[in-house]
């Protein structure tokens, strides 16, 4: 049964890990993140962008998949279905399908609207349970065809969030989605310490996680960070593994091309690359 990210977040920032959110794409992706969760006796939240849903068939289609997957694959450690970067239409669409987890992402309002709208979504999905991730700063690179200017978050206006009541909050440290360029400044850490001072036990939440160095992962963690967001990782080690099994001409020989083989490959890197986030947030065995 999915379950809202709330206590699973509680207890990461009380012992000082962070949970994974891994944005799932497909039948491959859920598959594979479900069973490497389960393996490492981790929680997980499965995220899915709206552009994601979409192509998975709308949010009744993902809901109905995870369900039924985690009843198949006997899941059993504590996995959320999360909304990732929601507008507030989908916000309340991943609502009614059975999301048990929604971030809505207000950070491109004004701060005054951006509020209002939480505090409405706070209210809602409260009382079906459901957990809410805020964004305050905008977190850069590009998602789904949104590019964000990768903003460092004001701590007053973090905190004025976080005083609504949402579960868990985003907030632009330096972080960008997709992969880092050559110059980056790194994580602003400053911020990071103010940001976690004044929000006191509020989960907080690193988008952007594909190719954050290890060392900065660890700092974000022990100033507060209880959820890391990775994408772009997943779909850069399933298409390289991919890759090289076509390259070998593996889908020539035999019935290599058969999707269930030629998938397979693909798969098993992402798993490794599971293995590796969920070890360094320090998840594994805290289910
Ligand atoms: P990456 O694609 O950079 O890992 O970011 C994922 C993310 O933050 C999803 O919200």
């Amino acid at each position: 049964m999915l379950v809202s990210a709330k206590e699973m977040l509680t207890k990461a920032k009380e012992g000082k890990y962070a949970v994974a959110q891994i944005n799932i794409n497909n039948l491959e992706w859920t598959k594979t993140v479900l069973q490497t969760a389960q393996e490492l006796n981790s929680p997980v939240i499965l995220g899915v962008s709206e552009g994601a849903a979409k192509y998975m068939c709308g949010f009744n289609t993902v809901v109905a998949m995870v369900n039924a997957m985690m009843d198949t694959l006997k899941i059993t450690v504590p996995v959320a279905l999360h909304l990732d970067h929601g507008t507030y239409e989908g916000a309340y669409a991943a609502l009614e399908a059975g999301f048990s987890s929604i971030m809505f992402d207000g950070s491109h309002y004004p701060i005054d609207e951006n509020i209002a709208k939480t505090k409405q979504l706070i209210a809602d999905a409260g009382a079906k349970g459901v957990s809410i991730e805020a964004e305050v700063g905008a977190i850069g690179g590009e998602e789904d065809g949104v590019v964000g200017s990768g903003e460092v978050a004001d701590p007053d206006e973090c905190k004025m969030i976080a005083d609504l009541g949402v579960t868990m909050l985003a907030a632009g440290i330096g972080n960008i989605h997709g992969k880092y360029p050559e110059n980056w400044a790194g994580l602003n850490f400053d911020v990071l310490a103010k940001i976690q001072e004044k929000t006191g036990t509020m989960p907080l939440v690193l988008h952007g996680g594909t190719g954050i160095p290890a060392d900065m992962i660890q700092k974000a963690i022990s100033l507060g960070v209880s959820k890391i967001n990775v994408n772009t990782e997943l779909q850069l080690s399933f298409a390289a593994a991919t890759r090289k099994y076509i390259e070998e001409g593996k889908d020539l020989a035999g019935k290599g091309f058969d999707p269930r083989k030629l998938l397979a490959p693909g798969c098993a890197a992402m798993r490794e690359t599971v293995i590796e986030k969920m070890t360094l947030f320090g998840s594994v065995g805290k289910a």
